[in-house]
Parts: structure tokens; C-alpha cells; sequence
């Protein structure tokens, strides 16, 4: 950091003192190491303004002063460059991911429809196949049956994964219902203690619910996957110019500042939270102790007005 800073100063006084475009390559290149340091933007203009009176000569005329200032600024606005390049490509990533996530939620409702429409013709062609075999073969009927409930119970799987894949609950009876919906297939499935609160009057707007029950979703799934958790509670509450949703476990917990630093290591599931929130202006917390489980807390910004 001393270095940069007296390079920095260094370059500074070449470029007030004329030395034009290869000072304002240089001006870049320290911008450049700059971000790599970690420094932010505002570190660079308390930078600039401490070499700024460092380097301006006191016995100057005020044109001169004028001109050494313009050059200056020349060389301040290259050295943020690089900051403006990297802010633009991450613009860039939210914007496709965004587009991944709409791409996402059109996929799943595709699949959702072919598991319960498709799927679900097949099964009903093969009942109709299998009554035909148990009319013509008397012995084998009791196997028939047998079968028959195994088909029953393979219909009755797929119907409820379609639900819960795009739930249709959640447009006729709203957030709350079809997280109750989901929670039970998981519960079921995994044998975890899924508790669900929260105001069922809410009235949401359609993407606000979905995002909500998308993290949701993927907030069980991590906890099934990794927490080893016995419990689960989500709760949904309206103060008064936001919605707080938590959802809760009691299982390992996990080293929250690990989650950054292995960014491409890990999977998607929390970047893409971070991103379905970005789009509506909200924020995800993350509290994790290891050994006594894990919460996400999730606002979003949510007034009576913003629904109508
Ligand atoms: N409830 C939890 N309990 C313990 N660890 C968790 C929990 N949720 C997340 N983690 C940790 O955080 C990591 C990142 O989670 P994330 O959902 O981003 O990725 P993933 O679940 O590994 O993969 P993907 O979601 O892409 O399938 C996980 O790999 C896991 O180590
Ligand atoms: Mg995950």
C-alpha cells in the first residue's frame, strides 16, 4: 500500500507536469494493482487527493494551476478505470444470471407439466394394459394387483413432485399454503420436523412469492443435503415496510466466510438466492455456528403499494 501510494504520487506529478499518455498508462496499471489490493473506490480518491496537494506546485499562476488540475483529473479518471470495468462486468454476471434464473423457472415448469401430464398419461396407459392382462390371466390377477398399487404409488409421487415443482397452490392460495405443501413432501421423504409460520393473509405479488418459495426450496434441499439437521422452522412476518422470512436448523452448521472464498468450489444454490433477491432489492444474512445449526435470514422491501 506505501508502494502504490508513492507510485502513485510519483506518476501523479509526471502527468501534471505534461507528460500525457504515458503517464495515464501508468495511471491504469496502478488503478489495476489498486483492485487487486483491494482497495475501493474511495480509498483511490483519498489517494489521489493526498497526491494531489503533494505534488501541486505552491508557486504556480492560477492558469497553470487550472492546467495541472485538468491533467490531473485525466489521470484520476484512468486510474478508476479499472474499478468501472470490473463494476460493468459484474453488472454483466447479474444480468445473465437473471436470465438463467428465467430460463430456470420456464425449464421447471416444463418439466413439472411433463411429469404430471405426460408421466401421468403413460401410467394410466399402462393400468388400462395391465386390466386387460388381468382379465385374460385368472392366476396372475393377485400379482396384478400388487402392481397396480405400486403404480398407485408412483402416480400419487410424481403428482406431488410436479406440485412442488411449480406449485399451482401458490397462485390460488398463496405463499404460505404452498410452503405447508412443500414442507410435508420434505418432511415425508426425509423424515425432518418442518414447522411453517408465518400471516396467511399476505398478499404477494406473483414474483415475490415465487422468489420466496425458490429460496425456500433450495434452503431445504441445502439442509437435507448438508446440515444433518433434525429440525426446521421457517417463519414469514410482515414488518412494516419489508418481509423477514427465516428459515432455521439445527443441524452442523457451516463456516459462513468459507462460502466466499471457494466461489466456482462450491455449488450454485446460495448465489443464486443472493441473485432472485438482488432483482427485488433484497438481501440475504447468513448465520451458521458449527454444531448448532444454521439460519438464513432473508428481507426484501415490501409495501401495500408496491403490490398494486
Ligand atoms: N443448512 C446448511 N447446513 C450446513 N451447511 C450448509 C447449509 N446450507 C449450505 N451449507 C454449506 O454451504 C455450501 C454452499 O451451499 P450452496 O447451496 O451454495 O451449494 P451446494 O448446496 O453445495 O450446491 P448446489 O446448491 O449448487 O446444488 C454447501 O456446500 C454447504 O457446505
Ligand atoms: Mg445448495
Amino acid at each position: 500500500m506505501e508502494m502504490l501510494e508513492d507510485q502513485y504520487r510519483a506518476a501523479l506529478r509526471d502527468s501534471i507536469a505534461g507528460m500525457g499518455e504515458s503517464s495515464l498508462q501508468q495511471a491504469y496499471e496502478l488503478g489495476r494493482r489498486a483492485l487487486t489490493e483491494g482497495l475501493g473506490v474511495l480509498d483511490m480518491a483519498a489517494m489521489y487527493h493526498k497526491a494531489l496537494t503533494a505534488g501541486l506546485p505552491r508557486d504556480s499562476t492560477p492558469e497553470e494551476t487550472a492546467l495541472m488540475l485538468q491533467a490531473g483529473a485525466s489521470f484520476f479518471a484512468e486510474s478508476l478505470a479499472p474499478f468501472e470495468m470490473t463494476h460493468r462486468g459484474f453488472r454483466d454476471t447479474n444480468i445473465a444470471l437473471r436470465h438463467l434464473n428465467q430460463t430456470l423457472e420456464q425449464e421447471i415448469k416444463r418439466i413439472a407439466h411433463a411429469l404430471h401430464d405426460e408421466a401421468g398419461q403413460l401410467l394410466a396407459s399402462v393400468y388400462l394394459a395391465l386390466n386387460e392382462v388381468a382379465a385374460n390371466l385368472p392366476p396372475a390377477r393377485e400379482h396384478l394387483l400388487k402392481v397396480k398399487g405400486l403404480l398407485d404409488l408412483i402416480e400419487g409421487q410424481l403428482r406431488r413432485l410436479s406440485h412442488e415443482l411449480r406449485p399451482t397452490i401458490l397462485d390460488d392460495l398463496g405463499l404460505l399454503a404452498a410452503l405447508e405443501f412443500l414442507a410435508e413432501g420434505v418432511a415425508a421423504r426425509t423424515g425432518l420436523l418442518i414447522t411453517v409460520e408465518g400471516d396467511s393473509e399476505l398478499a404477494l405479488s406473483p414474483l415475490l412469492s415465487t422468489t420466496l418459495y425458490r429460496i425456500v426450496q433450495e434452503a431445504f434441499t441445502n439442509v437435507t443435503r448438508h446440515a444433518k439437521a433434525t429440525q426446521v422452522n421457517v417463519t414469514i412476518q410482515h414488518e412494516l415496510q419489508t418481509l423477514r422470512c427465516s428459515i432455521k436448523d439445527n443441524g452442523v452448521g457451516f463456516d459462513v466466510s468459507s462460502l466466499s472464498a471457494q466461489i466456482g468450489e462450491r455449488g450454485l444454490g446460495m448465489i443464486g438466492i443472493r441473485e432472485r433477491l438482488n432483482s427485488l432489492g433484497g438481501s440475504l444474512s447468513l448465520v451458521s455456528t458449527l454444531g448448532q445449526g444454521t439460519e438464513l435470514v432473508i428481507i426484501i422491501p415490501h409495501t401495500d403499494s408496491l403490490e398494486a
